[in-house]
């Protein structure tokens, strides 16, 4: 009998509705359950995987924390959670599915006897459903606790459930991992002393976007890019991911952060990796992500120097967001007096292999920029200035491809194209191709994927351990220089505009500059 019909002939309302991509019966324990990620995007995500009947027909949740929570009250959270954030209306009829078997287990995450009573519990589901579950930990709580937790997933003995069957228990581990090369490297030890590495997925969100997704489509999909995605025709890459919102209320998290910590280690690095990336030989998880460690591992040490370095960073001061004035960083809840955080940081990179020595790579991310884009720019070199240029002076638009990557998802060529009239001139021209146009507006959150991901067993769009050394090996001294230098060399920009004109730098002594983006 298959999953499908076995969930079938257990759930007879899933009768021919069932299109789930396989995942085993499954218990999900969530650790720091009572937290704003679970309530905002796992919740619903698990919801809206029920909407499109990907779960499992065995399918529990149960949450984890310190906190006293009764079960009903727990489930009346949720189902808050759901009315608050769900991309989808909640339905009662499909949710009720899940909230029957949702629990809450109250305990620390340094307690072994806590550990021991959750182990029972799933012991127990296992018993009253008559055959094995998959047990998925998901840990959504601050770094402080990561390690204890894994300790003790390992000494209660429920990493090793069912291993090395489809059953085998799985872990999905939160940003941040680590702050920094040493302690990256410690947690991978801690993780490998308890769980196998292909029991291991290490979330960055970015990877569940669809536009994320979409770049190894565009690129290995087509025939007609992979010629000219080269130091031939490409001149420089331009990524950004840009915010308009500040720290809001995670001041006291961001100001120990930092936009190199928070948002180019991770989500830019990642965004680099899919873009420069060779070929993989398959489609497998393996296969892609060796392809990324690679292509990590060649970009260059960077050049710290203030003069002409290849890195900087800023912090905004008050403007004016959509029209709106705003404070600055200095004046958000939580942030120190004595702070020298970077809301912003812009790097060049370069990527010593076949494919791209001399080309640049210019990666930038910062809060209350002036609007929220995020984009991936491959700008190419411009024809030989021979025809339609004037007096030797060059006036057609360097092509470029751009893949928004949120919002307003889709891809852009810009090409040049004759104006019409008697004269003979030229104008940049776009192309667009836009996901809402074509698809439809309502795709799912980049959890839903992840998580219906792990439960499968698919680790396409986690981080492997080595990936994520590669990353921190490279932002390190950056991280170290800056600790050094304290408030010198931290420039300033105004809240509601692209950056720093230190920026601007980076670009010039190539002669590039940067696109306004959105
Ligand atoms: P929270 O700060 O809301 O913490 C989650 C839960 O962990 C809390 O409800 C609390 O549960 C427990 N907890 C909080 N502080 C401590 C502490 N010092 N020691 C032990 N337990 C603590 O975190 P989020 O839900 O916002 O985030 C969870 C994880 O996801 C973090 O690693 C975060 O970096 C990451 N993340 C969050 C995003 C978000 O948008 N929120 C986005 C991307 C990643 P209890 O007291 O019941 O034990
Ligand atoms: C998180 C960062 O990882 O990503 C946040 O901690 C940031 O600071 C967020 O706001 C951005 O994610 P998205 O999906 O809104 O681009």
């Amino acid at each position: 009998m298959t999953q499908a019909s076995e969930d079938e002939s257990r759930h007879p309302f899933l009768k021919g509705l069932s299109k789930h991509r396989g995942a085993p019966p499954t218990v999900v324990v969530i650790f720091g359950a009572s937290g704003d990620l679970t309530a905002r995007k796992l919740v619903p995500a698990i919801f809206n995987l029920g909407v499109d009947n990907l779960l499992p027909g065995d399918f529990h949740l149960i949450g984890y924390g310190r906190k006293e929570i009764p079960d009903e009250e727990f489930r009346s959270l949720m189902d808050e959670a759901i009315e608050e954030h769900s991309r989808r209306p909640l339905s009662k009829e499909i949710w009720e599915r899940v909230r029957h078997n949702t629990t809450y287990h109250a305990g620390g995450y340094d307690e072994a006897s806590s550990f021991a009573s959750l182990a029972e519990k799933i012991d127990g589901i296992e018993k009253e459903i008559g055959r094995e579950v998959q047990r998925l930990f998901y840990i959504s709580t601050p770094p402080s606790v990561f390690e204890p937790i894994i300790s003790n997933l390992g000494s209660s003995g429920m990493a090793k459930a069912h291993l090395h069957t489809k059953f085998a228990s799985k872990v999905i581990v939160e940003k941040p991992f680590g702050h920094d090369l040493g302690s990256a490297r410690e947690l991978n030890a801690a993780i490998n002393e308890v769980f196998e590495e292909s029991q291991v997925y290490r979330i960055d969100h970015y990877l569940g976007k669809e536009t994320v997704q979409d770049l190894l489509v565009q690129r290995f999909a087509n025939s007609i890019f992979e010629p000219i995605w080269n130091r031939e025709y490409v001149s420089c890459v331009q990524i950004t991911v840009a915010e308009s919102l500040g720290v809001g209320s995670r001041g006291g998290y961001y100001d120990t952060s930092g936009a190199l910590r928070d948002m180019i280690q991770n989500h830019t690095m990642q965004l680099v990796a899919l873009t420069a990336m060779e070929p993989p030989v398959s489609l497998d998880p393996e296969s892609i992500r060796d392809e990324k460690v690679k292509v990590l591992k060649a970009i260059q040490p960077l050049a710290l120097d203030a003069e002409d370095g290849d890195v900087v960073r800023a912090r905004y001061e008050s403007g004016l967001v959509d029209g709106e004035p705003v404070k600055g960083y200095k004046e958000e809840e939580g942030i120190p007096e004595d702070s020298f955080t970077e809301t912003y940081a812009a790097l060049r990179l370069s990527i010593n292999n076949w494919r791209w020595k001399g080309v640049p790579f210019y990666i930038r991310s910062g809060k209350r920029m002036a609007r929220r884009a995020s984009e991936i720019a491959i700008q190419f070199k411009r024809p030989p200035g021979i025809l339609f240029s004037e007096g030797n002076k060059f006036d057609v638009a360097s092509n470029t491809m751009v893949i928004s990557i949120q919002p307003d998802e889709g891809v852009t060529l810009v090409m040049n194209s004759k104006i019409p009239g008697l004269e003979t001139r030229t104008q940049p021209v776009k192309m667009h191709f836009r996901y809402a146009t074509t698809f439809g507006s309502n795709t799912p959150e980049a959890y839903e994927r992840l998580i219906l991901d792990a439960m499968i067993g698919d680790s396409t769009l986690f981080i492997r351990g080595d990936e994520t050394e590669a990353s921190w090996k490279l932002i390190t001294p950056i991280l170290d220089h800056w600790n050094e230098a304290g408030e010198e060399g931290l420039a300033t920009y105004a809240a509601g505009s692209w950056g720093p004109k230190e920026s601007e730098q980076l670009l010039a002594s190539n002669g590039h500059e940067w696109r306004r983006s959105g």
